[in-house]
């Protein structure tokens, strides 16, 4: 089968399926070159960075299988993927242990700032009694998107002793007591911005997150509170945290995710101290990368055999692998 990968992904996976596939990698390609590069190929992989549009998959008449290696969907035509009867595997789970984990690591370097001490040291400043910080315990962390991954992010605050309120796009009973399991209080979005130390972002982009976090949302954080977005740069209005940050209303943000990314991108953010800047690197644990690789090459086989037996299942949702 021809295969084409369009991001970077485990490279053993890549190394097992040339093996036995023609594969063609072309990461982070633009639209012209991967209308070229999809011709003739019946599988296709990717992650964040690239944009998978209708022309591209058009570009490929025999493309039956599209994995997203990883969770966000908003790179790529999904009208065109459900007119079209492609079947669409995504991957959310892997890489969602790293983004909670990561999350925890960017709330850490806030808190004690963790950035700055290092880079103060480097230039032989010994600030020791500058840089006092902030405990995570006795916090309120709150969880914007409180599905996959800031479940695991509500868990880890949870066992880190932090009071943890969380948000849903659509609130009732079974979510207040699947979140309640794990420690997490389910409150509305308002309450989660108002109330909470730490904000951390989870929701998907789609129109009803873009700029969710805007001016107002921001002016109702609590004062001398910390920004930590690891979801997608759209939901939060960048020029708006830049004031927010400026005026000394948030005491600091971590960005992994930006409203511009890729190489030669600089964000607006970049000048302020109390801002961490990471490149969209959350999902990007080897451990998770290589789960990833493994639930892609069974889904190669199972695609392969499900053609070969004629017994291909196609379901309107996607399949979610793990
Ligand atoms: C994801 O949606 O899984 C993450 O953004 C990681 C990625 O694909 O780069």
């Amino acid at each position: 089968m021809k295969i084409l990968i369009a991001s970077s992904i485990y490279p053993d996976t890549i190394a097992e399926l040339s093996l036995r596939h023609d594969v063609i990698c072309a990461f982070g390609a633009d639209e012209a070159t991967l209308k070229r590069q999809i011709a003739g190929c019946e599988a296709l992989i990717f992650r964040s960075g690239v944009q998978i549009t209708a022309d591209v998959m058009q570009a490929s008449p025999g493309l039956g299988l599209i994995m997203r290696a990883g969770s966000g969907i908003d790179n790529i035509d999904l009208n065109y993927v459900y007119e079209n009867r492609i079947k669409l595997v995504r991957i959310p789970g892997p890489g969602a242990k790293a983004v909670a984990e990561m999350s925890f690591g960017l709330m850490l370097a806030l808190a004690r700032n963790i950035l700055t001490a290092d880079k103060l040291l480097r230039q032989g400043h010994w600030a020791k009694h500058e840089l006092t910080g902030h405990l995570l315990q006795g916090k309120a962390l709150g969880i914007v998107g409180a599905g996959n991954i800031g479940t695991r992010v509500g868990r880890l605050g949870t066992a880190w002793g932090m009071e943890v309120l969380g948000c849903v796009e659509f609130p009732s009973a079974e979510a207040a007591a699947r979140l309640s399991r794990y420690g997490i209080r389910l409150v509305p979005t308002e309450e989660v911005i108002a109330k909470s130390d730490f904000v951390s972002l989870h929701v998907p982009l789609k129109e009803s997150t873009r700029n969710l976090i805007n001016a107002e949302y921001l002016a109702r954080m609590k004062p001398g509170a910390f920004l930590i977005n690891l979801a997608r740069g759209g939901v939060v209005d960048e020029s708006a945290l830049y004031d927010a940050l400026c005026r000394g209303h948030l005491a600091g943000a971590a960005l992994d995710v930006h409203k511009y990314e890729g190489e030669g991108k600089i964000s607006p953010l970049a000048g302020l101290d109390n801002v961490i800047l990471t490149p969209h690197m959350g999902a990007g644990a080897i451990d998770s990368q290589r789960e990833i690789g493994e639930i892609i090459l069974e889904n190669i086989d199972a695609y392969l055999t499900e053609s070969a037996e004629g017994e291909m299942t196609f379901d309107l949702e996607m399949t979610v692998a793990v």
